[in-house]
């Protein structure tokens, strides 16, 4: 197995541990975000954008200042709601209508966040600082992640 994929499963046996143990969803997201910024070097900014009122509001998050809230149906996460699935973006600048928090993000990954009863609810965003980070194994991973939430 590569690398990555196995540093990936790590994180993933680490993560199922410590979200047994808390109940609280704002809580599993900054538990998350907190252990897949500091555990994957090419992860710029990490954390959860989540659905208010037709709005995506900042929630947990590592990384430097981000915009608290993303203007409606802009964007690589809003893109990543309406959608309903994954989208990997090899180079945020080539995105149609992409918000950037921080010109340094140059690619990006947004996976949807599904309640129970399997509504998207927000997203998980992570940029990286280089162009064409994420691949298919960060988007298998990070689906199976942030099922962690509410399963
Ligand atoms: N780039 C995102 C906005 C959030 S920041 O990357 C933290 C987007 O286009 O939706």
């Amino acid at each position: 197995m590569i690398k990555k994929e196995s540093k990936y499963q790590r994180i993933y046996s680490q993560l199922e541990e410590l979200l047994q143990k808390e109940g609280d969803v704002l809580s599993k997201q900054a538990t998350i975000a907190a252990v897949l910024y500091h555990k994957i070097d090419y992860f710029f900014w990490c954390g959860f954008y989540i659905l208010r009122n037709d709005d995506l509001l900042v929630s947990a998050y590592q990384g430097p200042l981000a915009c608290q809230k993303l203007e409606k149906g802009k964007g690589v996460c809003w893109s990543a709601v309406k959608q309903g699935k994954t989208l990997i973006v090899k180079n945020v600048e080539a995105f149609p209508d992409h918000i950037a928090c921080d010109s340094r993000s140059k690619s990006e990954i947004v996976v949807p966040l599904r309640n129970s009863e399997n509504d998207i609810i927000g997203v998980l965003d992570v940029d990286s600082d280089k162009l064409n980070s994420f691949d298919m194994i960060d988007a298998k991973y990070l689906e199976k992640i942030v099922q962690l939430i509410f399963y």
